[in-house]
């Protein structure tokens, strides 16, 4: 049968790699990345595998196929329109060294014309036209055209459309070929290259065999990867025939939650509305809380950004809006993600708060309007009516309309310029945050990566086994590791978890690794998140008898490399969750990392 919903087009794809093809299903990591300082979200399925990409054995095999949730926060001003989404989720089968260009493509032809069954008149290809850096894909072009893809349906484009990654400054990259499908007017013509807005992209294989340099150099990777993306909210529209994401069968019901309430049909904040509380429930359900930095500040704007869109409908919002939509959300989702319907009582909550909390905001910017226009003369500097939106949250055009009810004007271009040198701020901001590469697997964060594991088992010898990790985050310069414990530690505590740690570094004890099942692991005494992040088959990382823990490394390879520890803070990160920021010091710049026994 042919797959329409998006459950069935979900459950299809997993089925079509594993049971077709021999990729083993692993499970989606969460939206915010562990032990990558450089995203604040997971913005691709490669995200969690580029260890495995660069070389790392992966448990379950060099077959992979998954569903990854993806935030991508570049997309958040285009959310309106009818294909992007600030949340979507990709489906994608991945070659670790296994198949490479002939093998993706013709199982993406087979996906897509025979259980999917799209007629391949519907479908152009494009594919990489070459550089300095890399040669003309004519490989990938003949594949399709031997598969049935006409000529005329394959494009070339250079580097800016067809090459994908790092996804960082740093790491896997290579030439792609991505799969079209007609939505223009009348009978298919063309290819991207040629009438692009009449073609909508669905799916992406990319050939990873280079690794980006931080000189910008290209080398060889050892070995030749797959990565695959195909957006599954997309291709539901294809199936189900409709002409945007948000008549689809998950999101129609959401649309219409929000049609209810609204005072007037205005599509493009009806979609805002939908599109960024989904995003919002999926990240408060993988832990992030609204806030003023990272992750917690998106968060906290895509909610103000969904209410400033309910105003422009009329919807109250006083702190029951938000939580009405997002329980929609989980309604349409908690099947398919179990978390997030587990993680319901705190997803409502939390958009209370910040609903009843952002109202409180907008009250106070309409005190702050009047003194503002106290006495004022005809205008509105742009400098205020920045201020008003950046403070308090208030679009140009309430203050606009509320300006007109005074019978003042609003000076735009001074707003305008206001909102573009704080965009340049913000964007400089963001930049910083991709400093360092994605996959900065140095020497150092290795050796870091190996010392978060000698602490938590530390931890647990000093505290108690109530510790558990609930967050790892490394920079090349430092750990620093949440985990679960009610009270402030002691001096005395902290200087005693620092000392076993430098106590198993002296005994340069060894490290190694073994594969098993979640259950062995768990029976072996393992420690780990044991949610359901973790594939059926885990690695589990032994250092001496000190630490065990289920880990996709690396790690060094003796804990003797790491030099010497230090705990720089201890404070509090959340309500029962401690921090721990250590630094270590003194060991080779040349490490080796941990193997299998
Ligand atoms: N990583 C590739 C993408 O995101 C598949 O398009």
């Amino acid at each position: 049968m042919r797959p329409t919903t998006t459950d069935e087009i979900r459950q299809a794809y997993l089925d079509f790699f594993r049971e077709k093809h021999g990729h083993a299903v692993i499970n989606g990591a969460p939206l915010v990345p562990e032990n990558d300082p450089t995203v604040l979200f997971t913005t691709a399925g490669m995200h969690p595998l580029v260890p495995y990409l660069l070389g790392e054995a992966h448990p379950a095999g060099n077959r992979l196929v998954d569903v990854q949730r993806c935030v991508r926060t570049q997309d958040i001003d285009e959310v309106g329109d009818s294909t992007h989404l600030t949340m979507f989720e990709m489906l994608g089968n991945w070659s670790l060294g296994d198949y490479f260009k002939e093998g993706a493509i013709s199982m993406s032809f087979e996906f897509l014309t025979k259980i999917l069954q799209i007629p391949v008149e519907k479908l152009a290809v494009t594919c990489f036209e070459g550089d300095s850096d890399a040669p003309k894909d004519t490989e990938s072009a003949e594949i399709w055209m031997k598969l049935g893809i006409p000529k005329e349906r394959v494009g070339f484009l250079p580097k800016a459309k067809n090459w994908w990654g790092p996804a960082g400054m740093t790491g896997p990259c290579g030439p792609d070929t991505e799969m079209f499908y007609w939505v223009g007017e009348g009978e298919p013509h063309g290819n991207p290259a040629v009438n692009d807005p009449d073609w909508m992209e669905i799916w992406n294989d990319v050939f990873m065999q280079y690794n980006k340099q931080a000189d910008g150099t290209f080398v060889p990777l050892a070995q030749q990867n797959v990565d695959t993306g195909m957006g599954l909210e997309r291709v539901a529209a294809v199936m189900q025939g409709v002409s945007n994401v948000y008549e689809t069968d998950r999101f129609a019901p959401i649309m219409a939650k929000v049609r209810e309430l609204a005072d007037h049909d205005d599509v493009r904040h009806m979609r805002i509305i939908v599109d960024h509380l989904k995003a919002a429930t999926f990240m408060i359900a993988d832990g992030v809380a609204p806030g003023n930095v990272d992750q917690g500040y998106v968060l906290r704007r895509i909610i103000r950004r969904a209410i400033r869109s309910a105003r422009q409908l009329r919807i109250e919002h006083d702190g029951t809006f938000t939580p009405s939509i997002a329980e929609e959300v989980i309604a349409q989702y908690g099947d398919a993600y179990p978390h997030v319907r587990s993680k319901a009582a705190e997803v409502l909550a939390a958009l209370r708060t910040e609903e009843e909390q952002f109202s409180r905001t907008l009250k106070e910017g309409m005190k702050h309007f009047e003194r503002m226009t106290e006495g004022a003369g005809q205008t509105i500097g742009g400098t205020d009516a920045f201020h008003l939106y950046d403070t308090y949250g208030f679009p140009l055009e309430l203050t606009k309309e509320m300006a007109a009810e005074k019978g003042l004007n609003v000076d735009e271009a001074g707003f305008a310029k206001a909102f573009e040198e704080h965009q340049a701020l913000s964007r400089a901001g963001a930049e910083q945050k991709f400093k360092g590469g994605l996959a900065d697997h140095s020497g150092e964060t290795t050796k870091l990566h190996t010392a978060t594991h000698l602490l938590n088992a530390a931890l647990r010898q000093v505290l108690g086994d109530h510790v558990f990790q609930k967050g790892s985050n490394i920079t090349a310069e430092r750990l620093r590791f949440d985990f679960s414990h009610p009270d402030k530690m002691t001096p005395e505590q902290i200087a005693e978890a620092e000392r076993l740690v430098n106590e198993a570094i002296k005994a340069d004890l060894p490290i190694s690794y073994h594969v098993t099942t979640v259950d062995g692991a768990k029976e072996e005494g393992a420690i780990g998140v044991f949610d359901d992040r973790y594939a059926a088959d885990v690695k589990v990382y032994v250092m001496g008898d000190f630490s065990k823990e289920i880990c996709g490394g690396p790690h060094v390879a003796r804990t003797g490399m790491l030099g010497s520890f230090k705990i720089q803070k201890e404070e509090s990160s959340s309500s029962g969750v401690r921090r721990i920021k250590a630094v270590v010091s003194g060991g080779p710049s040349e490490i080796e990392v941990a193997k299998e026994v």
